[in-house]
Order: C-alpha cells, then structure tokens, then sequence
C-alpha cells in the first residue's frame, strides 16, 4: 500500500468499513491523509472501528455513520447525514455486500443479497451523485467479485422468489455490481467523476459469517485467502491512484483492467437494470 499523504484534502465515504476490506481500505486511504468516513450497522462496533482506523493510520479521527443499508428508508438518511457532514465528496466505496445461503426479505419486501449488494450501492451512489459531481474529480469505486462472470440478471426473477439459491443470488448482485458501474461511467462521461469496479481476491474477513451454512467451507478456505490489506488493494489505488485518475467504466484485479462477463458489455441489459433499480428505489 502506497504510503504517501496524496489523499490529504480529501474526503471518503466507504460503505461497510467497520471490518474486513472496507476497514483495510479505511486504514489505507486515511493512511494517505483523507478525511474517512465509514457506515455500519451498529454504532458500538463502528465506533470502536474508526478508533482502530485512526490509530493505524494516525488519522486525528474517522467519521461514523450509522444505519442499516439492506433499508432503503436507512439508505436516504444516511445519504441526508452524509451530505450534511460533508460540503465535499472525493471518493465514494462502495464496498457493502454479503452472502446469503438462503433467503431472507428486507424490510422494504426485497430479496436481501439483491437490495444490500446492488440496490443499496445503487441509491446511495444516486443521492450523491450531485455532491460528488461538485467535487469532481471525484470517483466511486465498487466493490464487486469474480463471482460476477458467473452471475445472471434474472429480469423474470430478481428476487428470488421462483427459485434461490446464495450463488445465483451473490453471483447476480455482483455482475450487478459491474453493470452499474459501466452505465454510470457512461452517464458521467465528460463530468470528471469516474466508476470503477473491483475483484478484492479471496479475503480473509467476516464475509457470510452471518450465515452457519458458509461456515465450514470458510474455516477450510481460510489459510488460502488473502489479509484484509491486501484485499483492499485494488480498491485503494482505483480510489486514490494518479495511475488510475480519469480511468472509468473499467472492472479491476489485481490492479489491471479485467474483461468482465460478455452481457455486462450489453448496454440493452445495462441500461434496463438502471431502470429496473431506479423504479426499485424509487428514483
Ligand atoms: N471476502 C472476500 O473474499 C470477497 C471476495 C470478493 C468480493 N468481496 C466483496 O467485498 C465486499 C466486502 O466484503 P468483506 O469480505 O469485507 O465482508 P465483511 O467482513 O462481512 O464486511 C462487511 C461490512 O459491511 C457491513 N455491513 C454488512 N451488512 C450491512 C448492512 N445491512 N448495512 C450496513 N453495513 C453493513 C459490515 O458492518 P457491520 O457488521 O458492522 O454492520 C462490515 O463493515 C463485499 O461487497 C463482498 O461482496 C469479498
């Protein structure tokens, strides 16, 4: 991880960043010299994570948010606090996901792994869009996974309803991931606000840990994966990188360009999801 101050002046929002890749990525970019703000779901454990951002990078403090992303209810009040803390938005990460290996419903009636991993990014990146826009350069980076070139957007059965299982749903939700940000770089080109994507690589966290049935298949694959740094790696440089300013509508790992699944090239389907989500939450 880079160790320059290159980010001082600026500000970040990262999503998820009480533990596993957002909080590495907290510790990177803050490391930098950003002003860091992370969203979780619980104040306690937030609060204790950006005292532990702050003592490793030396940041002098790491703002909270606090709120429950899978409701979209919680999404549009964190949106409010956030551009009420922030006159500037440098860096938006979009690093909020998980796993589910069976259904579960959110409060707004949606399938969890669609509305925490695709919509949740979706609405907040949407709210905003303006702040980050008067910022630019400005970048949102998204927390994606290789799991998206298995993936499918089921347009007959977003949600799950017919037929679930946790990979159609994760798979669907992270090419879903890709999808947005190839149609969102295309409606921010010319603005100096860039989307990106990223594959983190297999990351030791708490990832699926809220759901037993991983549980084994984790502790089995766990000497394998990567540390939490080394997960947020892409997303530090896609998030901070002269390498990679101006960069946009590209999915990354390991630091490189990576061609994504073939329809997440097809603008018919990217642009239908956009509006599918749009209507979803309401936009
Ligand atoms: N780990 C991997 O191998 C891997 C591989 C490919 C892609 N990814 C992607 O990387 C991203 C980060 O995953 P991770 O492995 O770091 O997972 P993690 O350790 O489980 O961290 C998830 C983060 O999201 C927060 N969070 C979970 N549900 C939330 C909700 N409803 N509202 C608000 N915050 C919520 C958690 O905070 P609280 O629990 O404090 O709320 C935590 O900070 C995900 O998008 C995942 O799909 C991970």
């Amino acid at each position: 991880m880079t160790d320059t101050r290159s980010m001082t002046g600026k500000t970040v929002l990262i999503t998820g960043g009480t533990g596993g890749i957002g909080k590495a990525a907290a510790i990177g970019l803050a490391s930098m010299g950003a002003r860091v703000g992370i969203i979780g779901r619980d104040r306690l454990r937030a609060e204790e994570a950006a005292a532990a951002i702050a003592r490793e990078s030396g940041a002098p403090a790491v703002d909270v948010f606090v709120g429950d992303m899978s409701s979209q209810a919680e999404v549009r009040r964190l949106a409010d606090e956030v551009l009420a803390a922030y006159p500037r938005l440098d860096v938006l990460l979009n690093n909020v996901g998980g796993f589910w290996a069976h259904r579960h419903v959110t409060a707004d009636g949606l399938e969890h792994t669609f509305a925490l991993n695709h919509l949740a990014p979706f609405l907040l990146t949407n709210l905003l869009l303006d702040r980050l826009l008067a910022s630019a350069p400005a970048r949102i980076v998204t927390v994606s996974s290789g799991a998206q070139s298995m993936g499918t957007i089921d347009f007959d059965d977003l949600m799950g309803e017919q037929a679930y299982s946790g990979s159609r749903a994760y798979n669907q939700s992270k090419l879903a991931n890709v999808m947005f940000t190839y149609e969102l770089a295309k409606r921010l080109e010319g603005t100096g606000v860039t989307a990106t994507a990223l594959h983190p690589g297999v990351t030791s966290t708490a990832f699926s840990a809220e759901d037993p049935a991983m549980g084994l298949l984790v502790k089995v694959m766990r000497p394998f994966m990567r540390s939490p740094a080394k997960g947020a790696d892409t997303a530090v440089y896609l998030a901070s990188s002269a390498d990679t300013e101006g960069i946009s509508g590209k999915y990354f790992a390991d630091r490189k360009v990576k061609r994504s699944r073939d329809s997440s090239y097809d603008t018919a389907i990217t642009g239908r999801l956009w509006q599918v989500s749009a209507n979803l939450v309401g936009l």
